[in-house]
């Protein structure tokens, strides 16, 4: 089979730029397939946080012509995305450099809140990425486009004279989150470089706005999202946050990859962030993990009180108001709660408050990568009720590390965990639910050892790597690469 020519255009990308799931998928992926031969490359903005990545400046500037008499230009710099697997190749990793766009304290907000202007930023990215592949010589089969940063690039490849020749090239969408659709003002189309009278405008609008996610859903050769259940659930009311008639009416041009996870970055064995190593065969190291993890967030050390963790955004997406509510019936039992998070002020208040009134529960505001390894492996059960969720990896994490997920049986969570033999879920989205839920798991803990003990060990050895999905991604490519070939 010939290589594909993939161009990875993405807002995120783990270790250099994450602010959720999309960094680590856009920063194991990759490896993934140039692994299977292809020529990957990714293109991603220069953000402050990319700075710590030893780059070399290309020659020249990159001229992105926006609207009639409009050039912005760019630096462009070039890394590697390095794998964590010995002998396996880097991929190139392009930076496109606007310091008055990305020089910034966040990927989309910093600590005064979100920036304002957020469509000219990934505007300018997302025709900067097209520009970067003339610019390269680089003609790809194939354009990865991911969620509403990156939208805009299947509309201006099909709207845009210039970019006919790249028009050669398929795009796949990639819906990370229905949630997150990127609306502007009608207004603001020329923001976009896009005039009133280009074909993209009835592609863009949605009640008398901008959505850019609904363009690329138009656009696009293929759609896919992260979990075959969430590829249902985007079809309906519930699911589809509006977009739903639209996603039905892609047919069979959407479907549902399940992520992997990068399982030499999340390896129980190796993992750098650990008081000690352990595995299914060995899982003392685990009960180190646990002590240590109670020393460093001041929890009383004892081995035997179940231990919850929860690392997550703080976000309606995430069931936080169902943990909210449960918390009162959860803290009258015997068992502690580790909390990393950060996000809607509320419930870091209202979580603040709690861990400073009792001694079973205790939560780290903020980013913490080691925190995050060191929850996973420490904690006994790890709690995620999400409302919806595309795929999740947390809970892909906790069963590598022996901790059964807990979670609502939604989406990729849904699709990841078997109730009673890899974790534990409940449907309704209610305090009631959670907390019978958990009355369940602490049950099987206390009372059934040698239960909670099977289900860890199925859980650990459960392939989760990215090798499965890559495959999935390349019979996509290859399909939509055909397909685009045919309406040439
Ligand atoms: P989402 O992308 O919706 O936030 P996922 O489960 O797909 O949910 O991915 C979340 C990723 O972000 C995981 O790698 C998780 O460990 C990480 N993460 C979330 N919050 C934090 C935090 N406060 N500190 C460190 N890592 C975090
Ligand atoms: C999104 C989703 C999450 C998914 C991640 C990576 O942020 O909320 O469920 O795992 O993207 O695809």
């Amino acid at each position: 089979m010939p290589r594909l020519k993939i161009l990875f255009a993405t807002p995120e990308c783990f270790p250099f730029a994450k602010a959720g799931g999309l960094g680590d998928v856009a920063g194991a992926l990759p490896l993934a397939l140039a692994a299977r031969g292809h020529d990957v490359r990714i293109v991603l903005p220069r953000y402050r946080s990319t700075r710590k990545i030893e780059s070399q400046a290309l020659s020249g500037a990159l001229g992105i012509p926006f609207g009639t008499a409009h050039t912005v230009w760019a630096g462009v710099r070039r890394a590697d995305l390095m794998s964590t697997r010995q002998g396996q190749p880097a991929v190139p990793l392009y930076l496109l450099e606007h310091d008055n766009y990305f020089d910034r304290g966040g990927i989309y907000n910093d600590e005064h809140g979100s920036f304002g202007d957020d469509l000219e930023r990934f505007s300018f990215f997302s025709r900067g990425a097209i520009e970067l592949c003339r610019y390269l010589g680089f003609q790809p089969d194939v354009i990865h486009v991911h969620d509403w940063p990156t939208s805009l690039i299947p509309v201006y490849l099909d709207t845009i004279d210039r970019y006919t020749p790249m028009g050669r090239a398929a795009t796949v969408l990639t819906i990370h989150n229905m949630g997150y659709q990127g609306w502007f003002p009608r207004a603001d189309l020329p923001k976009t470089g896009l005039g009133w009278d280009s074909g993209a405008l009835s592609s863009l609008e949605m009640h008398g706005q901008l959505n850019l996610l609904k363009g690329a859903l138009v656009h696009s050769t293929i759609v896919s999202t992260v979990s075959p259940r969430y590829a249902n659930e985007i079809q309906t009311k519930d699911g589809g946050e509006g977009l739903e008639a639209l996603v039905r009416a892609r047919g069979s041009d959407v479907v549902g990859i399940l992520n992997g996870i990068d399982d030499a970055a999340w390896n129980p064995e190796t993992d750098p962030f650990l008081a000690a190593p352990f595995s299914w065969q060995r899982l003392e190291g685990k009960r180190a993990c646990k002590a240590a993890l109670q020393r460093e967030l001041g929890l009383p050390e004892r081995p035997d009180v179940p231990l919850i963790g929860m690392v997550s955004r703080l976000v309606g997406q995430k069931g936080i108001d169902l943990v909210a509510e449960a918390l009162g019936g959860l803290l009258q039992q015997d068992l502690q709660i580790a909390v990393l998070g950060s996000g809607e002020s509320w419930a870091e208040d209202l979580f603040s408050r709690v861990a400073r009134s009792t001694d079973r529960f205790r939560i780290w505001v903020g980013m913490n990568e080691g925190l995050a390894h060191r929850i996973e492996a420490g904690a006994d059960l790890f709690l995620m009720p999400s409302r919806y969720e595309p795929c999740g990896l947390n809970q892909m994490y906790s069963q590598r590390y022996g901790t059964l997920p807990i979670v609502r049986s939604v989406g990729g969570l849904d699709d990841t965990v078997e109730s009673g033999v890899t974790g534990f879920k409940f449907d309704e989205a209610s305090p009631d639910a959670l907390l019978a839920t958990v009355g369940w798991s602490l049950d099987v803990y206390r009372n059934d050892p040698g239960r909670f003990h099977a289900m860890q060990i199925t859980s650990m050895q459960k392939h989760m790597g990215w090798s499965y999905a890559a495959r999935q991604y390349e019979a996509l490519y290859r399909l939509a690469a055909g397909r685009r070939r045919s309406r040439l």
